[in-house]
């Protein structure tokens, strides 16, 4: 993966969300931080094209997320901070199968590639059920398995632990780890990122710390002191 920020910003109207900041990602573990407001979720749909830049230009593996953001939709899967928002259809099966269908997949290879996903996760009991129904954990994983089902080679993942008991945490935790794709995460769970090659700070909408784990972490501590 090689995303990159070319003086890339955000303003919504006379407010900045994201002062224009430059910079390469190719890490295959990288957390972003930072107080509420403080531009996270900003910084990280620009990376799928979710947001459009207001300056500067953002690109993922060379593809222009304004005039190729079909393709970077492609290539950036996105779990939104509350995953019950982005489940669509009542049964999980059917949720997962809907990015493929509007691929134009054949039933089969729908069928092939739902339950496949569903192994690969070990929550092949979740197809059947209702996704409205499901405990937090179990929801994060549908929708780890609807936006993972469509082979996106990057995966943003907001705030993926935020509710969630020890037990889910910790499976979600796992999962993460265990991703062969590169993996993007927002959190405010500091222990789930202590692995991560690199984090991102951010303060008020400008990049405060770009560092290791430990580092990064410590300088986010002192911000909130
Ligand atoms: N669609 C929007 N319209 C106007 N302001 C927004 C919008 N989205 C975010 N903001 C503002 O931009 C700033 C950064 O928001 P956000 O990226 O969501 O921060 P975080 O994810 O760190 O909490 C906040 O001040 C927020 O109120
Ligand atoms: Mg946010």
């Amino acid at each position: 993966m090689d995303i990159r920020f070319d003086n890339a910003g955000v303003d919504y109207g006379p407010r900045t969300a994201l002062f224009p900041l430059s910079l390469a990602l190719q890490e295959r573990r990288i957390g972003v931080i930072g107080l509420n407001g403080s531009g996270k979720t900003t910084f990280a749909r620009l990376i799928n094209g979710l947001v459009k830049p207001t300056m500067g230009r953002v690109t993922v593996d060379g593809l222009d997320t304004v005039a190729e953001a079909a393709k970077v939709l492609g290539k950036v899967g996105y779990i939104f901070q509350s995953p019950q928002n982005q489940i669509i259809l009542p049964i999980v099966r059917d949720d997962i199968a809907f990015g493929l269908k509007a691929r134009g997949y054949d039933k089969a290879r729908i069928e092939t590639a739902v339950d496949s996903i569903l192994d690969r996760f070990g929550v092949g009991h979740l197809g059947s059920r209702r996704a409205h129904e499901l405990s937090g954990g179990e929801l994060q994983m549908a929708a780890l398995c609807s936006v993972l089902v469509t082979g996106p080679d990057i995966l943003i993942l907001d705030e993926p632990t935020n509710q969630l008991d020890l037990k889910n945490r910790a499976l979600v935790q796992r999962t993460i780890m265990g991703l062969p794709e590169s993996v993007i995460v927002i959190s405010h769970d500091l222990p789930l990122l202590d692995d991560f090659e690199r984090v991102l700070v951010f303060d008020q909408g400008r990049l405060l710390a770009d560092a290791p784990a430990a580092e990064a972490i410590a300088r986010y501590r002192e911000l909130a002191a």
